[in-house]
């Protein structure tokens, strides 16, 4: 009989202090994530030193708390996963020390995961992923188009210019007094609004790369127009106009990299695949020209940061022979 592989997957990224436990890779034991999101609303945007500090003094609660939920002891685990980029250095350094320590104290092997791989993973818990795939993965500091030919081999084909599509979010937000994190806010208030302001298309030179940050300028240049003349306008208009064209530009592009690249699957991963507007163009506009393509949607619950993700990677990575020691350091900028 073959025996169970148990995870313990510790996730610091950027603002959410996470730890999962998962065996087998599909099946959650616990899934603990303490949000930082309180206090950094009233910065506005994620402090990082803050973030770090935060981190310090919740990973051990955190990690405690998946273990007790998941009635786990440290001598039944098999593997420690930790995130070890990309993300704020001063934050994955935290969960990337107590990663460590579990594994000294455990004796067994330490995981090094890379946060977006864990973000496609995610869907992991939704279905079996096929391959060849095409992974659209858009969360708070990425927006990337990634094609998988195999399992745990990953291909960027597109990527962001300049801002992610979340900062981008959360930017316009702020212009818009309307508080952190922009993402959800703006989904909410986009849905009673008219996308009655068209923003000019903006030029970008890589076939499925993607830019946002003129559009979120176009979106400060448009209120500050209105109010200079004066104009009344609403609000929730200004947000449904703005997540158009920003949609509207991920889905060209993932249109543009599916007529290229035949794949099996279409998945969506990161923060802001929680987007209503987004998942509803996807399952609206892609199977109308691509009927064969599988979409996959991650829950909401797995979007946004956390560790089960992390912890579904790591146990492909096992399978594909990454193994990693004490001498694994944290490493903001990691690509796939
Ligand atoms: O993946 P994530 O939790 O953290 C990073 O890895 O960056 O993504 C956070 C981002 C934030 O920018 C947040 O505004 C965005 O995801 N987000 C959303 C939604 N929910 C979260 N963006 C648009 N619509 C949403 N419903
Ligand atoms: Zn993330």
């Amino acid at each position: 009989m073959n025996k169970d592989i148990i995870i313990l997957a510790i996730e610091t990224s950027c603002d959410e202090t996470a730890a999962a436990v998962v065996k087998n890779g599909k099946e959650i034991l616990s899934n603990v994530v303490s949000s930082q999101i309180n206090t950094h609303s009233k910065f506005g945007g994620v402090i990082p030193e803050v973030a770090s500090r935060l981190h310090t003094e919740n990973i051990s609660l955190v990690i405690d708390e998946a273990l007790t939920t998941a009635n786990i002891k440290n001598e039944d685990l098999d593997y420690i996963a930790v995130t070890y980029g990309p993300g704020l250095i001063g934050c994955l350094h935290v969960g990337l020390q107590a990663a460590k320590a579990l594994s000294l104290l455990c004796g067994i092997p330490l995981i090094g995961i890379n946060h977006l791989a864990g973000h496609i993973y995610a869907n992991n818990f939704v279905t079996e992923l096929e391959f060849p795939l095409l992974a659209l993965v858009v969360s708070g500091g990425h927006s990337e188009l990634v094609y998988m030919e195999k399992d745990y081999q990953f291909e960027i084909i597109g990527s962001t210019m300049d801002d992610a599509i979340g900062e981008a979010f959360d930017k316009t937000a702020r212009l818009l007094n309307l508080g952190y994190p922009g993402g959800p806010i703006i989904d909410k208030l986009a849905k009673s609004g008219e996308a009655k302001y068209k923003f000019p298309q903006v030029k970008i030179k890589g076939k499925y790369d993607f830019s946002f940050s003129g559009l979120k300028s176009a979106c400060f240049q448009l209120i500050k127009r209105l109010e200079r003349n004066k104009e009344e306008y609403l609000v929730e208009d200004i947000t449904s106009s703005f997540q158009e064209s920003v949609l509207g530009l991920l889905l060209d592009k993932s249109l543009l990299a599916l007529s290229d690249y035949p794949v099996k699957q279409f998945i969506l991963a990161g923060g802001v695949a929680a987007n209503s507007r987004l998942r509803e163009l996807i399952m609206d506009k892609i199977p109308t020209s691509f009927p064969k393509v599988k979409i996959v949607l991650p829950p909401l619950w797995c979007c946004t940061d956390n560790a089960a993700m992390i912890a579904a990677c790591a146990y492909q990575a096992v399978k594909h022979g990454v193994s990693n020691d004490s001498s694994l350091k944290a490493d903001s900028s990691l690509t796939l």
